[in-house]
C-alpha cells in the first residue's frame, strides 16, 4: 500500500532549521524522504547539521542567510527551485521573542520581532509561491504559536506576530488554493528549546506549564516536527488555511 506520509522526491526549505523546532522539522522531513535545504545564520552550525543527516543517509544542504535579508531569500528560493527543478515545501519557522513589560517595550524591539516572525514569513511565502504556482503544487507551512489566539503578559510583539502569522496563513490559503498550493500553520505549545530555556529554568513557570497542560508536560520538538511531515504529505492534501494546535491541550483547558 502507498505510504501517504512519504516525502520521497520532494524538496523542502526550512528557515531557522539548525536547532530547536526547526532542526526537528528538518530531520523529520529528511527522514520522510525529502531533500531539505536548511537555513540558519551560522554556516558552521548548518554544515554540522547537514553532516549529521548525511551520516544517517539523509539528504540535505545548507543555506546560510538572515531571514530579514529579502534579497537572500529571493536568491535562495530561486536557486533551490532551479537546481532541483522544483520546490515542494517551504517552512517558515525562524522566530525570536522579546520579553519586557509593555511600558518598557521599545518600538525598535517591537519592529525587530515583527520583522523576523511575520515579515520574513510573508517574503518566504511569496517567493516560494512562484515556483509552486508554476508547478501547480506546493505546501507552505507556518510555525505560529498558541500565543496569538491567547496571550501572556510581557510578550506583546511575539503575540502580535504569531496572531499575524496565523492570519497570513489564511490569506495565503485562499489566494493560492487554485494553484494546488496549501498553507497551514502549526501552533506549538510550550516546547523544550533554547527559546524557552529561561522558562524551563524557572520552577514556578514549569509548575504552571505542567499544571495547566492537560498532558501535564512540555512538548518535545519532535512532537511538533511530525505535524509538519503530516501537513507536507499527501495525507493532508485537502487541508488548507488551518491552524493546528500542538499544545497538549493547553489552549482549551479552562
Ligand atoms: P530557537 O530559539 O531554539 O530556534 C529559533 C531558530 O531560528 C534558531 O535556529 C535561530 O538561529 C533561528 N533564527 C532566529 N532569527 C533568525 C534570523 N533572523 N534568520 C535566520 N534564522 C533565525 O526557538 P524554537 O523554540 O525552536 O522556535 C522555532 C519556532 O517555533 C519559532 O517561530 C517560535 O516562535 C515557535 N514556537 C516556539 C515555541 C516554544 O515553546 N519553543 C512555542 C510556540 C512557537
Amino acid at each position: 500500500m502507498e505510504n501517504v506520509f512519504s516525502l520521497k522526491g520532494k524538496v523542502a526549505l526550512v528557515t531557522g532549521g539548525s536547532r530547536g523546532i526547526g532542526w526537528a522539522i528538518t530531520r523529520a522531513l529528511a527522514a520522510a524522504g525529502a531533500h531539505v535545504v536548511v537555513n540558519g545564520r551560522d554556516p558552521k552550525a548548518l554544515e554540522a547539521r547537514v553532516g549529521e543527516l548525511a551520516a544517517e543517509g539523509l539528504s540535505a544542504s545548507a543555506a546560510a542567510f538572515d531571514v530579514g535579508d529579502e534579497k537572500a531569500v529571493v536568491r535562495v528560493v530561486a536557486e533551490t527551485a532551479e537546481r532541483h527543478g522544483h520546490l515542494d515545501i517551504a517552512v517558515a519557522n525562524a522566530g525570536i521573542n522579546h520579553r519586557v513589560a509593555l511600558t518598557d517595550f521599545a518600538t525598535a524591539d517591537f519592529q525587530r520581532v515583527l520583522d523576523v516572525n511575520l515579515n520574513s514569513y510573508f517574503v518566504l511565502a511569496r517567493e516560494a509561491a512562484r515556483p509552486m504556482i508554476r508547478q501547480k503544487s506546493g505546501r507552505l507551512i507556518v510555525v505560529a504559536s498558541m500565543m496569538g489566539p491567547i496571550a501572556r503578559p510581557g510578550i506583546a510583539a511575539y503575540v502580535a506576530s504569531k496572531g499575524g502569522a496565523a492570519a497570513l496563513t489564511k490569506a495565503l490559503a485562499v489566494e493560492l488554493g487554485e494553484h494546488g498550493i496549501t498553507c497551514n500553520a502549526i501552533c506549538p505549545g510550550f516546547t523544550r528549546t533554547d527559546m524557552t530555556q529561561i522558562m524551563q529554568d524557572n520552577p514556578q513557570i514549569t509548575a504552571w506549564v505542567e499544571g495547566r497542560t492537560p498532558l501535564k508536560r512540555w512538548a518535545e520538538p519532535r512532537e511538533v516536527a511530525s505535524v509538519a511531515v503530516f501537513l507536507a504529505s499527501d495525507a493532508a492534501s485537502y487541508i488548507t488555511g488551518h491552524s493546528l494546535n500542538v499544545d497538549g491541550g493547553f489552549a482549551i483547558n479552562a
